[in-house]
Order: structure tokens, then C-alpha cells, then sequence
């Protein structure tokens, strides 16, 4: 009786534990959409899908006092690690290709808060995640003594062959996506390339390097919400089309304002939306950033 009373109490503070952390990511990432304004991108929706359901039954299972809330809880937990680590590698690296576009709604690369240049919000949800599988490893294997219950030595591997499919799956439509909008674009610039020698035959445009630079970034980094031509995207980004703002900023104030973001509490915020810090991509140099400001003066539709 003795010798079993304290891993029986390690395994319902594991319980609580996870039960935290689990509701302590809902309610966050509820603060960051809801009150923040940060809209989620398509991977933050799976891991959210992945995270909400925990918060319930965690304490469910705490409750009704289940030996078997692991095996519910693990596939969840193991499946949102997977993708808020690949989330978070494709925001801080290139292994996974260049920085693309979700297929659709903001960039799954948009950075939205960047605490001590490397806790993202993927990054948060990793370590929830991580707290919550290592918390119900803890609970089953210090509450369950009789040997019938231990896990199932075929099961880890179950998850892990599911968890290698879902990462590549991910990772093969990513890189879809990313040839699919690259075969996309091409027409675009091989035609704009002949219009201007139709209309400059003696003098053929010579683009400068700014701005080239500057589409090329626009494209990776604002186009999902500004837009590809600038004429915004509802509820994502505003219009730069005759923007006041644009007109009455030099420069150096509208770099100022890409890095620092606009809060949808701001004076000057119209959508209620809010814009992230440096476009989401504080990787972009101040030189970058002017590229882009030369291209969204002089390359964009005013
Ligand atoms: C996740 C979506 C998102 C991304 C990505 C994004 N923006 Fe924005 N941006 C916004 C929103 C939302 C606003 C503010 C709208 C408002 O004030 O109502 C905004 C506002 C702006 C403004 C002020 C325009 C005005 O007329 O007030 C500029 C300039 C701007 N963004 C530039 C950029 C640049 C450059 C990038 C790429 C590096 C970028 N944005 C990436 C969402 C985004």
C-alpha cells in the first residue's frame, strides 16, 4: 500500500499538469486570435483542432479517474508536435524549401510574435504539446502496475509510421504548392518582359535590382494578405490603392511601420485586423524591407 502511493500521486500530478497545459494553449492562442487580432494560418487550425479537444478530455478523464486517457490523449499530442515542429522549422529555416505560402489565407511562415528571437507561437504550441505527452507517459507508467495494462509494445510504432506519413504527406504538398505557384508566376513576368519591348522598342526597360528584389520579396512575404497586386485581401490585409498612408509617409516612417506592425487597436488601424510585426518576417532586413517599399511605390497599381 505504501510503495504504490507515490507513483499513484506522480501520475495524478502529471494529470493536472497536462490538464494546464492544455488549457493554458487554448486560452492563449484564443488571446492571440480574439484579442490580438493575429489571424491563424492552416497549420495553426490543425494544431488547434489537435489542442481544443484535450482541455475537455483531460478533465474528463481525470474526473471519471480513466486508466485509459493516454491512449486517447497520446495520438493527439504526438500528431500537434509533429506539426508545430514543422510548423516552426519552416518559419525559422529553409530546410523545407524557401519560405512558400499556405495554399490559401495568411502564410503559415507569418511570424507573429518572435519573444527573444525564437519563441514563436508554433513553438509554444511544441512545448504544450511536449508537456502533455510526456505528462500521460508519466501518468500510465507510474499509475498502471499491473503488467496487462502496460502500453502495447506494437503501439509506439503504430504512431510513429502514422506521424512519418502525415509529416511527409505535409511536406510533399508543400513542396506541390510551392512548384504550382513558381509554374504559375512565370507566365506572368514572361508577359509583362514582352510588353514592355512592345512599348519601349527603342529603349528596352532595364528594371532595377531594388525592384526586382523588392517583387520577388513582396510575392514570399505580403502578397498572401496585401494581396499579389496590392488591392488587398478582406480581412486579411488592406489595400495599398490610393493609401493615404502610403502618401503621407516617406520612406523611412512606412519602414518603420512594417517593422513595428499595426495592432488592430492602433488609432490609425481601419480592419481591425491586425498587421504583424515586420510582415511576419522579421528574417528581412531593413535593405530588404526597402526593396520592398520601392516595389509597392513604383511596381504596384496606385
Ligand atoms: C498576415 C497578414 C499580413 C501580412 C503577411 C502583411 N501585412 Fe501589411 N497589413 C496587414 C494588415 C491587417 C494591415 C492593417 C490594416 C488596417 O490598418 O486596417 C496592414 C497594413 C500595412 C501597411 C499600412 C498601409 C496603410 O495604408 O495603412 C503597410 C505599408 C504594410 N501593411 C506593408 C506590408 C508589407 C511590406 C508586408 C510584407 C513584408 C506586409 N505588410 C505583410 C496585414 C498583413
Amino acid at each position: 500500500m505504501e510503495q504504490s502511493a507515490s507513483p499513484k500521486r506522480t501520475g495524478s500530478l502529471a494529470l493536472y499538469v497536462a490538464l494546464l497545459a492544455a488549457w493554458t494553449a487554448m486560452l492563449g492562442s484564443l488571446y492571440f486570435s480574439e484579442v490580438r487580432g493575429f489571424v491563424p494560418c492552416a497549420l495553426c487550425w490543425y494544431q488547434r483542432i489537435l489542442m481544443y479537444p484535450l482541455a475537455g478530455l483531460i478533465a474528463f478523464g481525470i474526473l471519471r479517474r480513466d486508466w485509459h486517457l493516454p491512449f486517447l490523449v497520446l495520438p493527439f499530442s504526438l500528431l500537434g508536435q509533429a506539426i508545430s515542429t514543422y510548423h516552426y522549422l519552416i518559419q525559422k529555416t529553409t530546410i523545407f524549401g524557401a519560405p512558400t505560402a499556405c495554399a490559401a489565407g495568411v502564410p503559415c511562415t507569418t511570424v507573429w510574435i518572435n519573444w527573444l528571437g525564437f519563441i514563436t507561437i508554433p513553438f509554444l504550441a511544441m512545448i504544450a504539446f511536449l508537456i502533455i505527452t510526456v505528462a500521460m507517459l508519466t501518468a500510465y507508467y507510474s499509475d498502471q502496475p499491473d503488467e496487462e495494462r502496460r502500453l502495447p509494445a506494437r503501439w509506439p510504432v503504430f504512431a510513429i509510421v502514422a506521424i512519418a506519413l502525415l509529416v511527409y504527406g505535409g511536406v510533399y504538398g508543400q513542396a506541390q504548392a510551392a512548384k504550382e505557384s513558381k509554374a504559375a508566376a512565370l507566365p506572368v513576368t514572361v508577359l509583362e518582359g514582352t510588353e514592355h519591348a512592345e512599348h519601349n522598342p527603342v529603349q528596352p526597360a532595364q528594371p532595377s535590382p531594388a525592384l526586382e528584389e523588392g517583387e520577388r520579396l513582396y510575392a514570399q512575404a505580403c502578397a498572401a494578405c496585401h494581396g499579389p497586386d496590392g488591392a488587398g485581401i478582406p480581412t486579411l490585409g488592406n489595400t495599398f490603392v490610393a493609401s493615404e498612408f502610403l502618401t503621407a509617409n516617406d520612406d523611412a516612417e512606412v519602414l518603420a511601420m512594417i517593422r513595428a506592425g499595426r495592432e488592430p487597436g492602433a488609432a490609425d488601424n481601419r480592419s481591425g485586423v491586425a498587421m504583424p510585426a515586420s510582415g511576419g518576417r522579421p528574417d528581412l532586413t531593413d535593405g530588404q524591407l526597402a526593396a520592398i517599399i520601392v516595389y509597392i511605390r513604383n511596381g504596384l497599381p496606385q
